[in-house]
């Protein structure tokens, strides 16, 4: 991407995709497709700069939205969502057993009502650098967060019966009925504020890493194609129940350690996603399965597994780092340098005592970084 050198774009029209190196490594390349993949889904959005820009806006608007780019990502698209989407979709319908939906909700609902905790947040409460690991967890959530349930408003638009519109009450609340400060991705910056990070849509999308970059694609992955509505109210089945229960845990865990911190966000979520779970279940996957039969109950379980799978996924990944940083010897906390080239454990970085910047978290040596879980992502300090 061409940035002019006078009339730098704003964060939230960033529109970056790392070069790959001829000796890069197999996750190196699965994260610059799956970053390709972001910035093709992120080029449906309409954003603004929270500021007045250097330049001119319409300047900017024409780079960002110009036809010719959006062509090219366009055309990437169907591809590489068939490498890196469909795998996690036939996997996801591999578990989705004979396909009675009504029978699944009624296990699902308890089962993830039940959950006794948080694997990382309990983690945290055992790391005396928990503030830097809490900090990253918003950052790398802000891919969604922060304009969150726009995935889901590109699903509402057409013509499909009462389902449509219980969904689209289901948005409304989500955009705050209306009312800007009460809208969730309003909420979420204020807590990003609250741990010293920049709320602007963007702006730390470079630090992004493998598995949030998963976790965003397959959810525009379902929302950003009409051909999986059903997979895509499975996701919300999955999503706005597993959220009542997480968004509680980390009430408590802001309650408990960073008292300051503004949580309504998650106090909202542990409320509200109540009433959102009902509202999929009984005006939503009932009358649809009444209307359609088993074979759409199959796809609505096809996207809830698939949002478990990419949900345990990302959990996973950000407790691994718990670990790994406790582990390496160079470890040195804080939010530094972002901008070097991307970096993977299996990367050759020729300067073993280089500094590799993961997320919010800190850095590590680049030595220290070759021996971090499969899936850790980082950039070398310029
Ligand atoms: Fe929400
Ligand atoms: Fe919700």
């Amino acid at each position: 991407m061409v940035e002019s050198a006078t009339n730098p774009p704003p964060a939230v029209f960033d529109a970056w995709i790392d070069p790959l190196p001829d000796d890069a490594d197999d996750a190196l390349a699965i994260h610059v497709k799956h970053q390709t993949l972001l910035r093709a889904y992120q080029a449906r959005y309409v954003v603004l700069p929270s500021e007045t820009p250097t330049g001119s806006i319409l300047d900017h608007f024409a780079r960002h939205y110009d036809e010719d780019r959006l062509q090219r990502l366009g055309a990437l698209k169907p591809g590489l969502e068939a490498e890196l989407i469909a795998p996690l979709q036939a996997a996801a319908r591999a578990a989705s057993g004979d396909g009675d939906v009504l029978a699944y909700v009624e296990r699902l609902l308890p089962e993830l009502r039940a959950a006794a905790g948080d694997a990382f947040l309990e983690a945290l409460v055992e790391a005396p650098q928990r503030e830097h690991h809490y900090r990253n967890f918003l950052l790398q959530s802000s891919a969604d967060l922060l304009a969150e349930a726009s995935a889901s408003a590109l699903g509402i638009i057409g013509e499909f019966g009462p389902p449509q519109s219980a969904l689209f009450r289901i948005l409304i609340d989500e955009f705050g009925f209306g009312s800007h400060d009460r809208k969730h991705s309003v909420l979420y910056r204020a807590t990003m504020r609250s741990f010293g990070l920049v709320d602007e849509y963007n702006h730390y999308s470079r630090l992004f890493d493998t598995n949030t970059l998963v976790l965003h694609n397959a959810i525009h992955g379902l929302f950003q194609n009409p051909r999986n509505l059903f997979q895509q109210v499975g996701f919300l089945l999955f999503a706005e129940t597993a959220y009542q229960r997480s968004t509680l845990f980390h009430q408590r865990h802001l309650n408990r350690f960073h008292p300051q911190a503004d949580a309504r966000y998650f106090a909202e979520h542990a409320h509200i996603d109540l009433h959102h779970t009902r509202m999929v279940v009984e005006e939503v996957v009932t009358p649809l399965v009444a209307r359609f039969g088993p074979e759409i109950g199959r796809e609505i379980i096809t996207g809830a597994e698939l949002t478990r799978a990419v949900f345990a996924r990302a959990g996973a990944g950000q407790l691994a780092l718990v670990a790994a940083f406790d582990a390496a010897p160079s470890a040195a906390f804080g939010l530094g340098d972002h901008g070097g080239p991307a970096v993977t454990p299996g990367a050759r970085v020729a300067d073993a005592a280089a500094r590799v910047q993961i997320g919010a978290i800190g850095s590590v040596s680049a030595g220290d970084f070759a021996h971090f879980p499969a899936g850790a992502f980082g950039r070398v300090a310029a």
